[in-house]
């Protein structure tokens, strides 16, 4: 949900041509976050040497639509203008965003860089929502200003402004750009990553954040650091070497490709860039001398990380679409998820799970009154899928919360609740949101995130991640199924003390250590699923009925066909079907009906049964060789590979995800970046 970059070289000469192409690929690597406008700020100085572009007025672009439409754009503007597209420049600050409209709709007016007016004084590039811009905006009118644009964000500029002026007028000739903007903090509410650039500034940038993710990418040093400090352990304040290229980003994958080196910014930081070095300070919150709350700066030191992220991660490889090559790769990244978490071993064979991020935890977890399962889509559908097996195992009460449902609701959250909060970015507002609410209301927080140094994998009290690897397409796929494996895992560890349920316990280690092998079968049904596609490309619906297990298996495929194909599909727990939704059965409508083995099997051939009997349009999902014996010859079968009970959503899912892709190739449409969506959504 919006991304933004930037990329400041520093002792090292970059042509403008390479630095707008910097910019551009870090806004094709943050696409999926949101792609219906982008926009950069550049220098407009065109110097040689080590002279810096000084207070002329940064250029600035934005355009409607993709990154490409905004690529265009710029290089049409720089041929009419004639901007030279060789100058060179020793150091440089570039800014960029690509944005998923929340405030405003798609236009280049509403697009960022958004500017403080006429001479760029401030830009600033936002991810995330300011909620009081409205009470901002009407005393910033006050003050003479005016608006151009619909967003939340141009107060943001135009405060910066107000405030730097206001510093001049009082003769504080030495305003600093980190002043500035802590002043700018100090009224914004809301959540946010944002970076400034400002022509009283020129060279520097400010990043800081409240809520959404920020990073800063660094790369290669001009001198060694402090003798023998590896680059691992140097702390950023009073460095003696400069980094020659840094980076901001809203996440990783646009950093990877530049460097490995990161500094996790954290909630409240303000870090300022200048002459290569880096400082930063963190609002504390203290005591004025009236007794009245305040906040002062106080600096900040913390070591670099080292990003777990190779580049071939962020490519399509062989692939056209990242959905494409994320569903294909299940089979590694559910052997991932599991790598050195399942021990089997000993003199009897023992078998049992080892979750390091929970084991100091799972006495408490098992003196809970309750076990509550909190998400949105599809992490959501990935708990329902694991309900059961943590119920079956724990012997504890699971219930499911949508998080936005809880926070609407204010539902009842107890200090002895046990919360398991899912998500794949660890970043989603109304997830973070409920799990605040959990920490205040005292409960054990959990978090099961596929992005280690997220917000919900810091700020729970232990968690798991799930290790699936980078997911780019908007659709989840790999993470999906990695999420129920890793909740199946955790339902293992939390019930290992009991002795009655060893057996099934073993079995589905067992299962589990021959799942990535049956998921590879699975996808064998690729053109097999391509074909049911072209059968349904033109249908205006599609059900799916599901129980037990697979009622989440119904619910995410249809998730899946809806968000990308954008065909209108519906998920229908099977037990329902009498009670509205068999209304809607004639020969027309197609219906997906997962009847794989499992304790809901028969209920399930009595439901196609009476499909039958109402002459419904079947697609059966069922076990491998059941085909003819679960619907005779009148309905499409897809037969998948069985697994234990509790693991077979995890399969199941896969030939809905392949017939989700192809339908949507088919009917034409982007299948990355499905309209209206964007990947981590940030916003409430
Ligand atoms: C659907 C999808 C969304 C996300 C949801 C939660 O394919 O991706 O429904 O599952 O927005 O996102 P995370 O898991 O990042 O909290």
């Amino acid at each position: 949900m919006c991304g933004i970059f930037a990329y400041l070289n520093y002792d090292v000469s970059r042509e403008r041509r390479y630095i707008l192409e910097v910019l551009f690929n870090g806004l094709r690597r943050l696409e999926y976050r949101g792609y219906d406008s982008a926009g950069i700020s550049i220098d407009s100085s065109s110097v040689t040497g080590s002279v810096n572009a000084s207070s002329d007025s940064p250029l600035v672009f934005r355009q409607e639509g993709n990154i490409e439409s905004l690529v265009k754009c710029v290089y049409q503007e720089v041929a009419a203008t004639d901007l030279n597209l060789e100058a060179s420049f020793s150091i440089h600050a570039g800014i960029a965003h690509t944005r998923w409209a929340t405030h405003g709709e798609p236009a280049p007016r509403n697009s960022h860089p958004q500017s403080s007016g006429a001479g760029n004084d401030f830009l600033v590039v936002h991810n995330g929502v300011i909620t009081n811009y409205e009470v901002l905006k009407q005393s910033l009118l006050r003050h003479g200003y005016t608006f151009e644009s619909e967003t939340d964000t141009e107060v943001i500029p135009k405060l910066a402004k107000f405030v730097f002026d206001k510093a001049n007028e009082e003769g504080e000739q030495t305003v600093t750009f980190t002043e500035v903007v802590l002043e700018v903090m100090r009224h914004l509410e809301g959540a946010y990553a944002l970076i400034f650039k400002s022509r009283h500034y020129p060279n520097e940038l400010i990043a800081c954040k409240r809520g959404s993710p920020l990073l800063l990418g660094v790369k290669e040093f001009a001198e060694q650091q402090n003798n023998g400090t590896s680059y691992n352990d140097m702390k950023f304040i009073s460095t003696n070497g400069h980094p020659k290229e840094l980076f901001l980003s809203s996440d990783p994958h646009a950093l990877v490709e530049h460097t490995k080196k990161v500094l996790v910014i954290e909630d409240s930081e303000v870090v300022h860039i200048k002459d290569g070095g880096v400082t930063i300070v963190k609002f504390d919150q203290g005591k004025g001398k009236d007794g009245k709350s305040i906040s002062r700066p106080a600096s900040v030191q913390r070591a670099l990380s080292i990003l777990e992220m190779e580049v071939e991660q962020i490519n399509k490889g062989k692939y056209e679409h990242y959905m494409q090559k994320e569903i294909h790769e299940q089979p590694e990244s559910l052997t991932t998820t599991m790598r050195g978490r399942l021990i089997r071993g000993g003199s009897s064979n023992r078998k049992s799970v080892l979750l390091g991020g929970l084991k100091d935890h799972l006495k408490t977890i098992r003196r809970s009154r309750r076990i509550v399962f909190i998400g949105c889509g599809t992490s959501y559908n990935a708990a329902l899928a694991a309900r059961t097996i943590l119920e079956e195992l724990s012997g504890i009460p699971v219930t499911m919360e949508i998080a936005s449902d809880l926070l609407d609701r204010q539902a009842p959250v107890y200090r002895d609740d046990t919360i398991i909060f899912v998500s794949q970015s660890g970043e989603t507002a109304d997830t973070l949101n409920a799990l605040e609410y959990s920490l205040s209301n005292g409960a054990l927080c959990v978090g099961i995130t596929n992005t280690v140094g997220s917000a919900i994998a810091r700020n729970t009290h232990c968690g798991v991640h799930i290790n699936a690897g980078s997911e780019i397409g908007v659709a989840s796929t790999k993470a999906y199924t990695s999420q129920i494996v890793v909740m199946a895992m955790v339902a293992l560890a939390i019930g290992a003390d009991t002795i009655s349920t060893k057996p099934r316990r073993e079995a589905i280690i067992e299962s589990l250590l021959e799942l990535p092998g049956k998921v590879k079968q699975v996808l064998k049904l690729d053109e097999e699923m391509k074909d049911l596609a072209k059968s349904l490309i033109s249908e205006q619906s599609l059900l799916m009925f599901g129980r037990g297990y697979n009622y989440a298996t119904a619910l995410e495929g249809a998730l899946k066909v809806k968000e990308v194909a954008l065909m209108h599909s519906e998920g229908i727990l099977a037990g329902e079907m009498k009670h509205g939704p068999l209304a809607l059965v004639d020969e027309h409508l197609p219906i997906v009906v997962i009847a794989t083995r499992d304790q809901c099997f028969s209920k399930q051939q009595s439901v196609i049964q009476q499909l039958k009997a109402r002459k419904g349009r079947l697609i059966v999902m069922c076990s491998e060789g059941d085909g003819t014996a679960v619907c005779g010859s009148s309905c499409r079968v897809i037969e998948v590979p069985l697994v234990v009970d509790c693991l077979q959503p995890v399969v199941n899912i896969v030939p809905l995800q392949l017939l989700a892709y192809h339908l949507t190739v088919l009917r034409g449409y982007n299948v990355d970046q499905p309209r209206n969506l964007a990947k981590s959504v940030t916003t409430e």
